[in-house]
This record gives structure tokens, C-alpha cells and sequence, in this order.
């Protein structure tokens, strides 16, 4: 990654861990995560275990990440989270777009537009995921696929500075199959992203996103993804639910 940008390392629980299971996950980051080899950590658990591990990692150098948001400021949206509750926890960061929400809850480029935008006027950085299934793979249109996904899911998102954005290219064959894309594939796509953001922030602000790789990424095959020039990082599922591989993932993003 010949760039300036601070790698990072994200963990989405996705829906597991209770109360309990979630202070003990997080205490055992908090022990185990290098504090200090300037990679920027966040673990994105589910919403109501935001409250207890917020708490457990205060003071650490690890950060909160919520998984979900409404984008509505408060009212009567049974079931729903506002940015201000989130930021009540300190979460800095919020996944949307992730296509389990687009694939089971039916969530549109739209929704994920106004999230995108409730986040950022909110001071929260989004993660927001995209991603091809394998049938758009198998047909040659992932990268056309995916930068649509950017340009509508980001039209007249406005941002100032490169770290009010994170983008997370999670190819949907890859998640939870234990079948990772290649390294070059990862760059591929991730490359693609960087140029549509280019064309939408200007180079500068562009040069200066992170954008993630997610899909099956673990400790034995992360230092392969970010040793390609466009990935600065992951978006870890079921690697992110052991708190030791998390902390090797950590680790090697460092070296
Ligand atoms: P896995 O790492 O379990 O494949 O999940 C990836 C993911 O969807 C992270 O958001």
C-alpha cells in the first residue's frame, strides 16, 4: 500500500453475541489488540451490545462501530436507531449498505443514500459496503456493477475530509463461504472504486478514503489483500467473533 492512508481494521459481529458474550468478547480485545502499531481498529457489534462495549473499550485505542442506522432524527419508527443514539455510545462509525441488509431487508441505493447522508451531517463515518453476486461475476459486469452501486448510493453525498468516508468492497460469493477472492481481484475492484471516487470528490480527497476488502478475510490470507496498492484494510466477519484472530489480523495490517 504505497500511500499515506491509515490502514484499518474493522470487525462486524453481524447478529452474534449477547450481553454477556459481547463485554467478554470486548475485554478480550482490549487486552489482546495491539494498542499502538498505527492501524486504526473498530469492532462493529450489534446494536444492543453497543451500550456494554462501548464501556469496555473506553480508554483503549479500539473504536465503535454501529451496523445499522435510520436516518430519520427521532419519532415513531418502531425498531429503529437514530445517528444521535448512536452517538450517545461514541460510535464513530456505522456499516450501511452491507448486502445481507440489501439481500434480507430489501434495502435500496436509495435508503443507503440517506443513511449515508443522516451519518455524515452526524459526524459518524459510514462503511458503506457494495458488492457483486456471483452470477454478476460470472457474467464480466462486477466492476460495472459495483461502481453503480458507489455513484447511486453516494449521489450528492457531500464530504470535506477523506476520513468521513470508508467504502467496503464485500464480493457476496466470498461472505461466510470460506471462498475468498484473490488478492488481485480484490485490486481490481478496489482500484475501480478509487478512480469512481475520483471522479466524484477530485483525486485528492479520493488518494485519501480507505477502502476495505470484506469476504471471508482471516488471519492466513490478510497480508495478501493489503499488499495491493487500493486496499487499506478489512471488513471482518466471522474472523472478528475470535478475539485472537482479530487481534493477528491487527497484527499484520501493522507489519
Ligand atoms: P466473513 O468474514 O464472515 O466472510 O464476513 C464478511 C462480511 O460480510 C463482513 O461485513
Amino acid at each position: 500500500m504505497p500511500s499515506n492512508r491509515t490502514r484499518l481494521i474493522a470487525g462486524n459481529w453481524k447478529m452474534n453475541n449477547d450481553v454477556p458474550a459481547a463485554k467478554e468478547l470486548a475485554s478480550a480485545l482490549v487486552e489482546k489488540v495491539s494498542a499502538d502499531n498505527g492501524v486504526e481498529v473498530v469492532v462493529c457489534p450489534p446494536t444492543i451490545d453497543l451500550a456494554c462495549t462501548s464501556h469496555k473499550i473506553e480508554g483503549s485505542a479500539i473504536k465503535l462501530g454501529a451496523q445499522n442506522v435510520y436516518w430519520e432524527a427521532s419519532g415513531a419508527y418502531t425498531g429503529e436507531t437514530s445517528c444521535a443514539m448512536l452517538k450517545s455510545v461514541d460510535a464513530a462509525y456505522c456499516i450501511i449498505g452491507h448486502s445481507e441488509r440489501r439481500d434480507y431487508f430489501h434495502e435500496t441505493d436509495a435508503d443507503e443514500n440517506k443513511k449515508a447522508r443522516a451519518l455524515i451531517a452526524a459526524g459518524i463515518t459510514p462503511i458503506f459496503c457494495c458488492g457483486e453476486s456471483l452470477e454478476t461475476r460470472e457474467a464480466g459486469e462486477h466492476v460495472a456493477f459495483v461502481t453503480a452501486q458507489i455513484r447511486a448510493g453516494l449521489d450528492g453525498v457531500e464530504i470535506d475530509s477523506a476520513d468521513q468516508l470508508v467504502i467496503a468492497y464485500e464480493p457476496i460469493w466470498a461472505i461466510g463461504t470460506g471462498k475468498t477472492a484473490t488478492a488481485a481481484d480484490a485490486q481490481e475492484v478496489c482500484g475501480a472504486i478509487r478512480a469512481t471516487l475520483a471522479e466524484i470528490y477530485g483525486e485528492e480527497l479520493a488518494g485519501g478514503i480507505r477502502v476495505l476488502y470484506g469476504g471471508s478475510a482471516k488471519p492466513e490470507n490478510i497480508a495478501g489483500f493489503l499488499a495491493e496498492e487500493d486496499v487499506d484494510g478489512a471488513l471482518v466477519g466471522g474472523a472478528s467473533l475470535k478475539a485472537d484472530d482479530f487481534a493477528a489480523m491487527v497484527e499484520k495490517a501493522g507489519e
